[in-house]
């Protein structure tokens, strides 16, 4: 795990009670401030005969808080009373494993240990991860105290199915560290820069079939799209994200809809503008597909010298469908496009702005090592349509893609109406 910006700085307390996953918490403890956070750990009677105290606190390099009536504390807590100011100062209320037991008790507001306590008194969004066996799981009570949780804005995360330490199998298995996270990173977004809005971003290269187990893409591994779809999440917009990539993993609460060639995309990006904020298009379109596609798998002869001429026809170009529907509905608000370059960059990414309708043109020279196809990093400039060129310094595609989203946000809120 990385850092992560979202999470720098920000005061998460976690609560870990007495289930066996309490063990996979100090994996989420120990991400989390590798992410940046600064996690206060407080564990029940019940947490402390699966795991040690000590566990936590070499991860989080922080003590772990454990008695409701303990007083000492680290300096920066603001008053003595350690179930006030962890639950003033939390950015964010974490409990993950949460057993039947509390989630009982925090549905009813029972407050006879130091987590449920601080439950009680934190300002802050809740989230709740059960972990549990799965007819205790399904039980009308505990679904019953879910819901009562829910309807309060608690964040419950649903647990996984799989095999318990029972041995039985069902629902209630706790999710692995990134689900956590990726709902993590939703709860601290929600009310970002483009909460309310809707973007639409499309990711990875197309596939164009030729037969059955053929078909002809490009190198673009959809990873700056992915990215910018999480970077919208993490500043609280509903996310559609449209990509051809089933190997990357879809950030929790951006919706994926899978698409193979450049008309599925098309037909997709289509049904999802109308009401679309914003529109990124990120992804590396097929201009030609194979002109027929062949029913059953094209055979070689016996003749080794033989050669195979396949003929190629032009696909849509999405974006100018995009720019004509734009200028009869008015929709999306911003549209985005990405320049894929060989040479000359600038001139060939100014002249697809103008000609693609759009308001940004991100430039990237996809024969740098570091930047560009399947890379982590990227290396871009951005140009916009009032003229302006922004080139950004190598970094992580995580990184450009927040950079970009902070300017579609500028862009939104600049708008009338807005
Ligand atoms: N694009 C599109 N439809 C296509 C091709 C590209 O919507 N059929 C979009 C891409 O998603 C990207 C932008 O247009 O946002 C520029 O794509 P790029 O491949 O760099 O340019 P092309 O328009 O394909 O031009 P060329 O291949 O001639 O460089």
């Amino acid at each position: 795990m990385t850092h992560i910006s979202l999470l720098e700085n920000k005061y998460i307390v976690l609560g870990v009670t007495g289930s066996v996953a309490a063990y996979k918490a100090v994996d989420l403890a120990s991400k989390l401030t590798q992410a940046g956070a600064v996690v206060d750990v407080i564990m029940t009677a019940s947490a402390q005969r699966f795991v040690a105290p000590i566990t936590f606190e070499s991860v989080t390099g922080r003590p772990v808080y454990s008695d409701m009536w303990q007083t000492d504390h680290t300096d920066d807590l603001p008053t003595p009373i350690v179930h006030i100011g962890l639950g003033e100062e939390a950015d964010l209320f974490v409990v993950a494993p949460v057993t039947a037991n509390m989630i009982a008790k925090l549905a009813a507001g029972l407050a006879d240990d130091l987590l449920s306590l601080t439950a009680i008194s934190a300002r802050c969004p809740t989230v709740i991860a059960p972990a549990m066996d799965g007819g205790m799981y399904q039980h009308p009570a505990t679904q019953a105290n879910l819901a009562t949780l829910r309807s309060r804005g608690v964040t419950v995360i649903e647990p996984e199915v799989g095999r318990f330490a029972s041995g039985m199998t069902g629902k209630g298995r706790f999710p692995a560290t990134p689900t956590l996270i990726g709902n993590i990173r939703q709860a601290i977004g929600r009310n970002g820069a483009l909460a309310g809005t809707t973007i639409v971003v499309t990711a990875g290269g197309t596939r164009e079939p030729l037969d059955p187990v053929r078909y002809l893409t490009n190198y673009a591994s959809g990873k700056q799209g992915h990215a910018l779809a999480q970077a919208a999440v993490d500043v609280g917009a509903d996310v559609i994200l449209i990509s051809t990539t089933e190997v990357l993993p879809v950030p929790v609460g951006a919706q994926c809809v899978l698409v193979d060639s450049a008309r599925d995309m098309l037909a997709a990006v289509q049904r999802h503008l109308a009401g679309a904020d914003a529109l990124l298009m990120a992804s590396a379109v097929a201009d030609f597909r194979p002109a027929e596609v062949k029913a059953q798998k094209i055979k070689k002869s016996a003749t080794p010298e033989e050669e195979l001429t396949v003929v190629l026809t032009r696909n849509p170009d999405i974006l100018l469908d995009v720019k004509q529907q734009r200028a009869e509905s008015g929709w999306p608000r911003v549209v985005v496009g990405f320049a894929a370059e060989s040479e000359n960059l600038l001139e060939n990414a100014q002249a697809k702005l103008v000609k693609k309708g759009v308001d940004m043109m991100v430039a990237n020279d996809i024969t740098a090592p570091d930047a560009g196809f399947q890379a982590d990093t990227n290396r871009v400039i951005i140009l916009s349509a009032d003229g302006s060129q922004e080139p950004l310094e190598l970094a992580s595609k995580a990184t450009i893609s927040e950079l970009i989203i902070q300017r579609v946000a500028t862009m939104l809120h600049g708008l009338p109406g807005s």
